[in-house]
């Protein structure tokens, strides 16, 4: 180590000391990859300590998307985080969120940088970003995951670097950090491929910005993955379906990216394609890069993988460093800016896949309220690929909570996606292609082949009955009952009659 480099070593409570009330934190981190881990454990504590004596101790946080409990659980449960942007998964947040404590800021991903640079968010004034390297003519080399990192480390007062030597110095030159020209001035983004480059791999900050670096050894927290489920892989297979039709029909032209959003579904698309002999190779220009990414290069269809982040389980983490060398080549790990970058998705010809919590027989969507009051998560990336992908496909089970839930619905209790934007439905029961279709011939074709038994007649009859009593036939919603299904939830517990 640079004794430039050794002289700022710092323990993780020295650097928690260095944060005071009010501060807005700018962390690492892109799903449970590449955030600090032992800063915010150490600042929680120091927080709770503040409290107790009687004074007043908070933070806002800005990060990538959702992190680890290390950062976004501890934080939240010392009560300490007093606001948070943008997309968070962790339960303790939610609930913070929904009771009123956290206030939550919900922004397409892809903005949260220049809005940041633009002064519409407030600035941060510490940023916190693990890295696997900094050299002593401050070259940051990052962790798991581009996130916002580059843009707070530029924005921030201060930086406070986590070293973590779980990945080793091997995955530097993975990442392909950028960050825009100014608004005005902005040229074309020169991606043409998802394996191109156009930035370096590191950041570069002036030294002395960095005033700690606190060294760690730790994997990143992600589960590991459960086996996909029956519905998990119905609705894969009802995608690889609709994709070999595409493609038989000349509208799939050959090599174009997916992004498919997080968690089992997603997994269980990618490995259907790693098992597809009618598919050849993929590439990925997507967010999070999961563990399914090794199903595809086993199958030696993996060309390349352009990300945001390495969302790995312990055994993927501990693969990928195994073979870090072998493996680099092949990715690219982007801020998300560029990696959700409306520009090049739609210039790539992306194909999305994202999950919804409803939608509608209209075709919009809701991703992030239930019952149109409670935040579950936020909007994620599922905005910037979806009004941008060459082929939008929106996902779900038909029903949730054993069926007192239709996912399916009159009328959505929010909108994050809306009818303009979305083409494509699935649910295990089938796909529904609505492009080209006018709102009543969309419904009967959502209720035909994405609702489930259950709730297909109760639906029907709605769409009926709007036919024959809504003020217009063009999208004929009843204002009186578009609800219905959502009230008799609230009331008994079950949308069923
Ligand atoms: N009404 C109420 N609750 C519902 C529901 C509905 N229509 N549909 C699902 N749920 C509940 C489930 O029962 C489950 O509850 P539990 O946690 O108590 O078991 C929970 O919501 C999560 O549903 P699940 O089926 O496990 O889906 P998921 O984990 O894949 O999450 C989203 C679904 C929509 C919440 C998630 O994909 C998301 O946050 N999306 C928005 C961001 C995004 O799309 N990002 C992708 C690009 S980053």
């Amino acid at each position: 180590m640079h004794p430039e480099i050794q002289a700022k070593l710092i323990t993780a409570e020295e650097a928690a000391g260095l944060i005071v009330n009010g501060e807005v934190l700018g962390c690492s981190g892109f799903t449970p990859s590449g955030y600090p881990k032992v800063v915010p454990a150490a600042l929680a504590e120091r927080g709770k300590k503040i409290l107790e004596s009687g004074r007043e101790f908070g933070v806002s946080v800005y990060t990538g998307a959702s992190v680890g409990d290390e950062l976004d659980g501890t934080l939240a449960r010392a009560g300490i985080m007093k606001a948070r942007t943008p997309y968070q998964s962790h339960k303790d947040i939610r609930e913070g969120i929904n009771n009123g404590s956290i206030e939550f800021f919900d922004l397409h991903l892809s903005h949260v940088a220049q809005q940041v640079r633009h002064g519409f968010l407030k600035k941060p004034t510490t940023a916190i970003i693990e890295a696997v390297d900094v050299t002593q003519n401050g070259k940051v080399y990052l962790a798991g995951s581009g996130g916002v990192s580059a843009t707070y480390m530029m924005m921030a007062d201060r930086i406070i670097i986590e070293l973590n030597h779980f990945y080793g110095k091997g995955l530097k030159g993975i990442h392909d950090v950028y960050i825009p020209e100014e608004t005005g001035r902005r040229r074309p983004l020169p991606i043409y491929t998802p394996a191109d480059r156009l930035g370096t791999p590191y950041v570069q900050v002036p030294l002395e910005k960095i005033v700690g670096i606190v060294e760690t050894n730790l994997p990143d927290s992600m589960g590991n993955l459960v086996a996909p489920d029956a519905d998990s892989l119905a609705i894969a297979r009802h995608i690889m379906e609709f994709l070999s039709h595409e493609k038989r029909k000349g509208r799939l032209p050959h090599g174009l990216p997916y992004q498919s959003g997080v968690g089992n579904v997603a997994n269980a698309v990618l490995s259907c394609m790693a098992h597809d002999d009618a598919l050849d190779s993929v590439s990925l220009y997507t967010e999070v890069i999961q563990d399914s990414i090794f199903e595809l290069i086993d199958a030696g269809k993996l060309n390349v993988a352009s990300g945001c982040s390495l969302t790995l389980s312990k055994a993927g983490q501990n693969r990928f460093i195994s073979q870090i060398d072998e493996l680099r080549p092949k990715f690219v790990l982007r801020q998300q800016e560029i990696s959700n970058n409306p520009e090049i998705i739609r210039r790539l010809g992306t194909i999305s896949m994202n999950t919804a919590l409803e939608f509608d027989i209209f075709g919009n969507v809701n991703s992030t309220h239930v019952m149109g009051s409670k935040m579950m998560n936020g909007i994620g990336g599922s905005g910037d690929f979806t009004r941008n992908a060459y082929l939008p496909i929106f996902m779900t089970t038909s029903i949730a909570k054993g069926g007192k839930i239709s996912s399916i619905v009159p009328m959505v209790t929010h909108v994050d996606h809306n009818e303009h934007s979305t083409q494509i439905f699935v649910t295990e029961q089938g796909l529904a292609d609505v492009r080209g279709m006018s709102p009543v011939k969309r419904a009967r074709a959502i209720i035909e082949k994405c609702a489930h038994p259950m709730y297909k007649d109760m639906l029907t009859e709605y769409l009926d009955y709007g036919l024959k009593h809504a003020p217009s036939k063009h999208t004929p919603q009843v204002l009186d009952r578009a609800f219905e299904m959502h009230l008799r939830l609230a009331q008994t517990g079950t949308m069923q009659a």
